[in-house]
């Protein structure tokens, strides 16, 4: 079988958590929070981190262009249509990476080139020519995209793959834009590729696959099977509608059924659940507790046949080991009289390398945390941690609250809030103590958003666990999500609530990517 022309071995793992991701409704992402995804996607050894789409917004070029400036190893990658406008925009952001990529793209299905952008084939074939060569102008690693690929028809995919390979493509990625195709359907037009385009051993073969029918981590690994050497995934299969191939899920099939896909990958499995976690938190996209991987019960055993097997030989129901995606038993950590020093090196055992100040203010919420707590966990300093960092740069801050409630009292909720600096303070009723908090937030900040996701969850077990509350507000059709954590579940529904109105601030400055289907 024919490969991509790089280590027929070698499997490269490209995120987009941060660009396709980042297009899921209400999973915005802040410049700082940005910041530590792609440290941790650096950490965890992902070849190419695509961060953003430079032309969307100035948000969009900042994150491209700051990531860009940090990452060390791995390639920055910044998205960009076939115009000369996003292509030269991608690489200004671009231009401080030491290794970067410019992915640019045009739809090449019948449906695509008629209906959305109104072109005829021969003016597609032509833009595909000038906007690769464009880019390959700028930037000697380049990577074209046909959108809606595998609803394109054969002979002309062919010849505008062949086309932006000669105009220097060094990567052709296969999208499977609306998750559409099946397994064996996707392997045969990878392999088609390979058959028919003279010059595509000068290029990575890549996939792309959507999860609309559940189908997208199968589909890439057929993709794999026949020859494809890139995978584009992203954390928690985060992306477009249903998604994107989740990289835990290509990554770890990969190393689990290394017998029949004998590939390697570059990822240090062991920072999976990190990473999981920290998208998950950053997102408000909460992991179901059966996803793959990453999911609460994926390595849980309940029934008692499985827990007796599990006894005698964990391999009767094991596949993997927790160990080997860096799923550790929730320790009971440090107490009361713990010292700094301890709580910097469970920091870092945790995966956090914090600043001075950052360690600081983490150590006195944990302490203050120690007081209301009697047993603090791993969990209960990840979720103290994110929840500290969720907060840097917000325009609106919590200064307090008191609540009234129970049977009979009428629910009120006297909230100070810090607004640019300034603080205020109001009283506000409810039909129940969260309602009363909503409302004196609104108060004080009026906004035209509605609330349509309320949701709280316990970090660790007991009655005394924190509570970590997701708050999805909807606005103009962009919506956002916010997170606060605290052991009173009313103090994390107002930091929730503050932290969804700071993101709309963000989110409001930005301008949405126009004619972007992707
Ligand atoms: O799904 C898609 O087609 C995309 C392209 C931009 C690669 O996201
Ligand atoms: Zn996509």
């Amino acid at each position: 079988m024919t490969t991509s022309h790089q280590d027929p071995d070698r499997v490269r793992i490209f995120d987009t958590t941060m660009r396709d991701g980042e297009q899921s409704p209400g999973a915005s992402m802040n410049l700082d929070e940005k910041l530590r995804i792609a440290d941790t996607l650096e950490r965890m050894g992902v070849d190419i981190i695509e961060a953003g789409f430079p032309i969307a917004s100035n948000g969009d070029f900042e994150a491209v262009h700051e990531i860009s400036k940090v990452v060390e190893t791995a390639t920055v990658c910044g998205l960009a249509r076939a115009s000369r406008g996003d292509i030269d925009r991608a690489a200004e952001a671009l231009k401080p990476a030491r290794q970067k990529r410019i992915h640019t793209f045009l739809s090449t299905s019948p449906l695509h080139m008629k209906y959305k952008l109104q072109m005829e084939p021969e003016e597609v074939h032509q833009a595909v020519i000038d906007s690769v060569s464009h880019a390959r102008n700028l930037c000697d690693d380049v990577e074209w995209s046909p959108e809606d690929g595998t609803r394109t028809e054969h002979d002309f995919l062919c010849r505008t793959v062949e086309s932006a390979i000669k105009a220097g493509a060094t990567t052709i990625n296969i999208p499977d834009t609306v998750g559409y195709t099946v397994p064996e359907e996707f392997g045969a037009l990878i392999a088609m590729l390979f058959n028919r385009v003279p010059n595509i051993d000068k290029a990575t073969v890549s996939t792309h696959c959507h999860n609309d029918l559940g189908l997208a981590v199968a589909n890439s690994l057929a993709g794999v099977a026949n020859g494809a050497r890139q995978v584009e995934c992203a954390i928690n299969g985060l992306g477009e509608r249903a998604g994107n191939a989740a990289l835990e899920e290509v990554v770890m099939a990969l190393r689990t059924r290394r017998d029949l896909m004998p590939f390697d990958t570059d990822v240090k499995t062991e920072l999976i659940t990190k990473a999981s976690r920290l998208v998950a938190g950053i997102t408000g996209f909460a992991v179901q507790n059966n996803k793959a991987i990453v999911g609460a019960n994926a390595f849980a055993h309940e029934a008692g046949i499985h827990q007796d097997g599990m006894l005698k030989h964990a391999g009767t129901y094991e596949i993997m080991t927790p160990e080997s995606v860096g799923l550790k038993q929730s320790n009971l950590v440090l107490g009361k009289h713990s010292g700094r020093h301890a709580f910097r090196e469970k920091l870092r055992e945790l995966g956090f390398e914090l600043g001075d100040n950052a360690v600081q203010d983490a150590f006195r919420r944990f302490k203050d945390l120690c007081d209301k707590k009697k047993d603090v966990f791993d969990d209960d300093i990840i979720a103290l941690v994110d929840d500290a960092v969720t907060r840097t740069n917000d325009r609106i801050r919590l200064v307090s609250l008191h609540v009234v409630c129970g049977t009979g009292a009428e629910k009120t909720s006297d909230i100070e809030l810090e607004i640019d600096g300034e603080i205020v303070a109001t009283q506000g009723t409810g039909d129940g103590p969260v309602d009363a908090t909503f409302n004196a937030i609104e108060k004080l900040f009026r906004h035209q958003a509605q609330l349509s996701l309320y949701q709280v969850s316990a970090v660790t077990e007991g009655t005394d666990a924190q509570a970590e509350v997701t708050v999805r507000l909807d606005e103009d059709g962009k919506s956002v999500n916010g997170q606060g954590a605290d052991v009173d579940t009313l103090v994390a529904s107002a930091k929730a609530y503050v932290n969804a109105l700071n993101k709309l601030l963000v989110k409001r400055a930005r301008t949405a990517p126009a004619a972007l289907t992707a």
